[in-house]
């Protein structure tokens, strides 16, 4: 797609997630690299920075992933077949409120593109948009409080769709970006669940895998195998002594970010978060 075509279009996520990056990224513009010819998002969730890369850089070729199988199959879906789709989302749409809400998150067993429409669904009217399954992988979020939610917002979901056409999306833990950025036309972009500030700040429930602090290590080591190939890397997590100090030998930086650092999700303050960056 051209530069001029692309400016037309609006590209943003068309998931809520739980620690999207989309109200961080005016923060974050000047740190992305100027250049590259690949991108790399290993913990996928909403994808805000890989929306915003597509808004603003040049073309390049991308591969996203993330351990959670349900959302790469929402994704490939989009991607593959949007028309079936938005149809099956006009159903949703038409049919919800409370009683419909709870029986469609009783059906666990779904598949493919009506697997899709249902994490799609669910995504939009549950609390918050929280992604959180029990210890059967069963997705057990309260529905939200929105009047009229946009369950499917068709526009959003065609221009989504054309743009992944040439994106590989994939199944994968985050260690697999080892096997793909290899060199300094890579930029690799991490936003692991974030290290917790303290104990009742734990909230890792993205997927089945909860992110211990072995895993936290374990992606420093990634982080560094790829800065040793060349590779540009940029890490988003929480601003404390653990990251500050496994991460030390790269540049951090400091970014404040708007937060509920409260249950009450009215008591809104600024919470610390760091951005490292290997160049
Ligand atoms: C903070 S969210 C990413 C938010 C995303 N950047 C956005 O803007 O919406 C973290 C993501 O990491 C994924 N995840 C958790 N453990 C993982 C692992 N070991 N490997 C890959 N992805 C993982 C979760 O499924 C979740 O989607």
């Amino acid at each position: 797609m051209s530069t001029a075509a692309k400016e037309k279009i609006s590209y943003r996520p068309f998931l809520k997630w739980a620690g999207g990056k989309s109200k961080l990224i005016p923060q974050y513009e000047k740190f992305f690299p100027k250049e590259f010819n690949n991108y790399y998002e290993p913990f996928l969730g909403g994808g805000a920075v890989f929306f915003h890369l597509l808004q603003t850089r040049s073309p390049f070729k991308a591969v996203l992933t993330d351990i959670n199988a349900d959302l790469i199959n929402t994704y490939c879906c989009v991607r593959d077949h949007v028309e079936e789709l938005i149809k099956l989302l006009e159903v949703h749409q038409k049919r919800h409120n409370s009683e419909y809400y709870y029986d469609l998150r009783n059906y666990h067993n779904l598949k493919g593109l009506e697997a899709a429409a249902r994490f799609i669904y669910l995504n939009r009217t549950c609390f918050n948009g929280l992604y959180r399954v029990n210890p059967k992988g069963e997705f057990n979020v309260p529905i939200g409080k929105y009047k009229n939610p946009n369950i499917c917002n068709i526009d959003l979901l065609y221009s989504v769709s054309e743009a992944l056409q040439s994106i590989e999306i994939a199944e994968r833990g985050f260690e697999a970006v080892l096997d793909y950025a290899k060199t300094s036309e890579d930029f690799v972009y991490f936003d692991p669940p974030y290290y917790p500030l303290s104990d009742t700040s734990n909230f890792t429930g993205y997927s089945r895998y909860s992110f211990s602090k072995d895993d936290q290590i374990r992606l420093r080591d990634v982080f560094a195998e790829l800065a040793n190939c060349g590779v540009k890397v940029m890490l988003s997590n929480s601003d404390c002594e653990f990251i500050r100090d496994i991460y030390s030998e790269f540049k951090i930086y400091r970014i404040l970010a708007a937060r509920a650092i409260n249950s009450n999700g009215k008591k809104r303050g600024k919470i610390a978060e760091v951005l490292v960056t290997s160049y």
